[in-house]
């Protein structure tokens, strides 16, 4: 045990020895014992370390009060019994021994989150790049269209001021929109002219199969709430459930613009690409339509972030 006279040799000894616990008087010239200890508490390095503070007896009600507001672990009344102050050293001792285990416990725990997250994330990205290859494979589309959707919709999600992490989650997710795909039939998929009504109720359940391919693989709600509804129509027109307005879920109505958009402004089997100031138009007319108005509004505000995107991943 060290005993020093004045509060700054004090303060500066606790901060380059860390002591097992710090016992003070109220007087401690040039400082008080209370602003000693708020400067410990303050400390998150030094918070840990037990304050017992001496109060001149057991009436000073004012270090009853100022004592335990800065923090003090216990008082201790002049004049104080030794045996009295070997216990209570020896509890506060025992409470800190608890706290740094709850300490230490806390970060290994978080430290074993954290590294878990890390495996779970890098798998996802696996799986959906992997499914994303499968996709395009099988598609029409090329691998660029997916990209494309998933750059548009992380665009929509920045204009309408999500959260980062959602907006993440959004543009991944959006690149398995049409996931469901891979199981219908290259006579449909790659079909050069219009499909037959049958084709064409085939080719819708690939919102359904989609969905479900993601459900059984217990990936993200958000993944396989894209998959099911980024073909409903804010009208309550569209597929495969007829939803309207903002029964749709958010992601889904950006992802059915950004999808949308793309298959206007590019070739497919089935059909040419139209001119980007004529989708723009296109999407204007149908806000409300096809699509929620808030996302066509932000699609308008962010056109030019539109073209770079387009100009960037090129046409298929
Ligand atoms: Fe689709
Ligand atoms: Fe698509």
């Amino acid at each position: 045990m060290q005993a020093v006279a004045d509060a700054l040799t004090a303060l500066e000894k606790i901060r380059k020895e860390r002591p097992d616990l710090v016992l003070a008087e109220v007087e401690l010239p040039p400082l008080t014992g209370y602003e000693l200890c708020q400067s410990i508490k303050q400390d998150p390095s030094l918070r840990v370390i037990p304050f017992l503070l001496v109060a001149n007896s057991y009436f000073d009600t004012e270090a009853k009060v100022k004592g335990l507001g800065t923090g003090a672990d216990d008082l201790l009344y002049r004049p104080v019994h030794p045996v009295e102050l070997r216990a209570r050293v020896r509890s506060s001792l025992r409470l800190k021994a608890y706290v740094q285990q709850i300490i230490e416990d806390r970060s290994r725990f978080e430290e074993l989150v954290a590294e878990r997250t890390r495996d779970i994330e890098q798998l996802t990205f696996g799986l959906v790049a992997a499914l994303e290859r499968a996709n395009s494979m099988n598609d029409s589309d090329t691998g660029l269209h997916i990209r494309r959707v998933s750059e548009y919709s992380r665009i929509l999600g920045h204009g309408l001021s999500m959260e980062p992490t959602i907006i993440n989650h959004i543009a991944r997710y959006a690149s398995l929109h049409d996931v469901g795909k891979v199981g219908l039939p290259d006579s449909i998929l790659k079909k050069e002219g219009a499909l037959t009504g049958v084709e064409m109720t085939e080719m819708r359940s690939h919102t359904l199969l989609g969905h479900d391919l993601l459900k059984e693989a217990r990936a993200d709600e958000m993944a396989c709430r894209i998959a099911l509804s980024h073909h409903e129509r804010f009208d309550g027109n569209g597929y495969p459930h007829g939803m309207a307005g903002y029964q749709i879920p958010i992601e889904a109505r950006i992802v059915a613009l950004a999808d949308a958009f793309d298959a206007m402004t590019t070739r497919r089997c089935y059909k040419s690409a139209r001119p980007v100031r004529q989708a723009i138009d296109e999407v204007m007319a149908e806000s409300g339509k096809h699509f929620d108005p808030g996302v066509v509004r932000v699609f308008m505000e962010r056109n030019a972030e539109f073209r770079k995107a387009f100009d960037k991943y090129g046409q298929d």
